[in-house]
């Protein structure tokens, strides 16, 4: 599969009425949670919550029914963003449920790729690093469970840039 399958999708999606949006992380307890939080804060600030279904999963279900860490809901709190996701893991009716379904590290791409029912299911799968715009050394959303706040601060840091510019894509020749 090359990069240009995934623009493509990003393409089509743009003309669509729904956007339908999965972010996945490993646990769903940290990155995948802020990232749904983050991006339905964006979409609500443009007046265009309607449009979008938005949710997150994680690829491992050991926190399944939990809140997001205590740790990333106050940080994500300071920045105004209230994390009242459940903890869910994915399954493979997600990929019929979603257009795009947005992995937080090339470990997650991986096992989301390798769980696609078919060849157009494993094309919905993309990194969220293909959206950062900011100077950053990583290419993948790195996990904040084991690091301190300054984790889980890079990590909101890079989210909101990527859910912002993945917004910007997807919403591009929509009146923006
Ligand atoms: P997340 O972070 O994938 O961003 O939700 C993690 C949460 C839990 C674990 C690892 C990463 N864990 O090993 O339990």
């Amino acid at each position: 599969m090359t990069q240009h399958d995934n623009i493509d999708i990003i393409d089509r999606l743009r003309s669509k009425k729904r956007l339908r949006v999965l972010f996945v992380c490993l646990g769903n307890i940290c990155r995948s949670p802020a990232a749904d939080g983050i991006m339905n804060d964006i979409a609500a600030r443009h007046g265009d919550s309607n449009r979008w279904v938005i949710d997150s999963a994680g690829t491992y279900g050991g926190h399944a029914g939990d809140m997001p860490d205590r740790r990333m809901r106050i940080h994500a709190r300071r920045r105004g963003y209230e994390l009242t996701h459940r903890s869910r893991q994915i399954t493979e009716l997600d990929f019929g449920r979603f257009d795009l379904i947005v992995a937080m590290d090339s470990s997650n791409e991986r096992n989301l790729k390798s769980m696609a029912p078919t060849m157009e299911d494993e094309r919905k799968v993309i990194p969220m690093s293909r959206f950062f715009s900011i100077a950053t050394r990583y290419d993948y959303v790195p996990d904040p469970y084991y690091e301190g706040a300054d984790g889980f601060e890079l990590v909101l840091d890079l989210l909101e840039d990527a859910c912002e510019n993945l917004y910007q894509r997807l919403t591009a020749g929509n009146g923006e």
